[in-house]
């Protein structure tokens, strides 16, 4: 007897993935169907009934988060890695793309500003040094800077710093934030992937200043085109996640990695428009069934456990492209994670008696609600692979990389400008769009429901600013 596999779906009130997605699963008639997760109080020791469960709002809703843990452990492919999610954070992400030999703007961690009342300064923080060197900051991130939360989503707590007054003043208002400190990447070029499956990337044109999605095509040369999707597949292979997006400044030709810990992409069709819609919609039901039908071990999706082995050999310290040789991922040592503190890790008050400058907040407040998207979607229906309607210049439509050659071997020098047919390759283009688009949809946002963490549907205010004021 042949078993139907079943797909679930854990949703906020994101309205128009959730039915797409369901729809499109079940159309295929592949032995797999879709459907939404309903949940009372779990037991331990439940069975889960479904082979795959798609998780777009354990960000917001933590008892999802602690159900999907057991549903792995019972067997089923969590998207994405609830262990993984958990484990994230923007400064693990810029020290693994620094690993990865991938370009990223120089980023600094920060202790936290203020904590739990339990935390006495005085007597908790002992490991902290106090004040902390702000002048040595500044100097190594330069100025402008980007001030933002560790583990932040959705524009929320992104600040642009213009002098290190401004910095400490953005610091001072972070409570109990853990913050980051970034060098401010002037771009002239701005992209957003979207990546699915660990296999496909659709890089798309991406306007901060307008907070829009464009559909067009060819905005990307064959070089740059390639090493975006080359690093956006080394670092969701690397992470593990199986749907994210991924934001491109680029620089002098070269791609800086912005944001890349988006686990809950916003999927909206407006804000996607319907062309990627449609697209996502489609790469998301082949990866659901696949995964439904070639099981996977959950945990063991974390590739970056192959860096350790690196890290302890090669003298601590950042690991760089140019000291990692490649195949440095093949042995690993046991899971090894330095340090770590836990719990009341961070922070004295070194912003104390620092003056305010007094200026706004550049990140201005944003605000949900969408807008009238849809209409920038010149030819949007049209995804036959054919010249023109790729984002790369002379390339197909759907830009999928078969090779597992992307996989955690370093770059070759992140700063060097991008050049062609370069050691990422095996980067191949290659049809299977999906069928005509669909209209519609009220401009409701995506996935999250407050913005935060995981999800990236909230206006770009950070960014707009950011330029305006570059
Ligand atoms: N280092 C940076 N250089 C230039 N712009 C940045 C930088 N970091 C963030 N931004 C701008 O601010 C926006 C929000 O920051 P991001 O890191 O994406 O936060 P979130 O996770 O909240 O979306 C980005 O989309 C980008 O436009
Ligand atoms: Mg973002």
């Amino acid at each position: 007897m042949k078993m139907t596999l079943k797909v679930g779906l854990i949703v906020g009130r994101e309205w128009s993935f959730p039915p797409a997605f369901i729809e499109e699963v079940n159309r295929r008639d592949q032995g797999v169907t879709a459907e939404y997760v309903k949940l009372g109080a779990p037991r331990m020791d439940d069975p889960c009934e479904y082979a795959v469960i798609i998780d777009r709002i354990s960000h917001e809703v933590p008892f999802y988060r602690t159900y999907l843990k057991q549903a792995a452990l019972a067997g089923c492919a969590v998207v994405n890695n609830p262990f993984m999610w958990t484990a994230d954070d923007k400064f693990f992400g810029a020290a693994l793309a620094t690993s990865l030999g991938i370009a990223h703007p120089k980023t600094v961690v920060l202790p936290n500003k203020e904590y739990i009342p339990g935390i006495v300064h005085e007597e908790s923080l002992r490991n902290l040094q106090y004040p902390l060197d702000w002048q040595g900051i500044v100097e190594y991130v330069g100025l402008p800077c980007i001030l933002k939360d560790a583990h932040g989503g959705g524009w929320k707590d992104v600040y642009v710093c213009r002098s290190l007054e401004e910095l400490i003043h953005h610091y001072d208002t972070s409570g109990l934030l853990t913050m980051i400190v970034q060098e401010f990447i002037e771009w002239d070029q701005f992209i957003r992937c979207i990546c699915i499956g660990q296999d496909k990337v659709m890089p798309i044109k991406y306007d901060p200043k307008e907070r829009k999605y464009h559909v067009e095509h060819e905005h990307l040369t064959p070089e740059l085109g390639q090493r975006v999707i080359a690093d956006s597949l080394k670092l969701v292979r690397a992470l593990g996640y199986d749907m994210n997006s991924m934001e491109w400044a680029v620089r002098d030709g070269i791609p800086y990695a912005i944001d890349f810990m988006n686990p809950a992409p916003d999927m909206d069709i407006y804000s996607l428009t319907p062309h990627y819609f449609e697209w996502a919609i489609s790469a998301m039901a082949d990866m659901a069934i696949d995964l439904a039908k070639n099981p996977r071990r959950q945990v063991r999706d974390l590739r970056w456990d192959a860096l350790f082995t690196h890290s302890r050999e090669g003298g601590g310290g950042a690991s760089t492209a140019q000291d990692t040789g490649p195949g440095g991922g093949t042995a690993f040592g046991p899971g090894f994670m330095g340090g770590g503190g836990r719990g009341e890790g961070g922070g004295t008050d070194p912003g104390s008696g620092s003056p305010s400058s007094g200026s706004g907040d550049p990140s201005g407040a944003p605000s949900g609600g969408g807008e009238g998207g849809g209409s920038n979607a010149p030819g949007g229906s049209s995804h036959d692979a054919q010249g023109g309607s790729s984002p790369i210049q002379g390339a197909p439509n759907s830009v999928v990389d078969a090779s597992p050659a992307a996989d955690l071997e370093p770059a070759a020098d992140a700063s060097q400008p991008p050049h062609g047919g370069d050691e990422r390759g095996g980067v191949t283009a290659d049809g299977g769009g999906p069928a005509g688009s669909k209209e519609g949809g009220n401009g409701r946002s995506a996935a999250g429901e407050g913005g935060r963490a995981g999800e990236d549907t909230s206006p770009d205010a950070a960014s707009r600013s950011a330029q305006e004021q570059a």
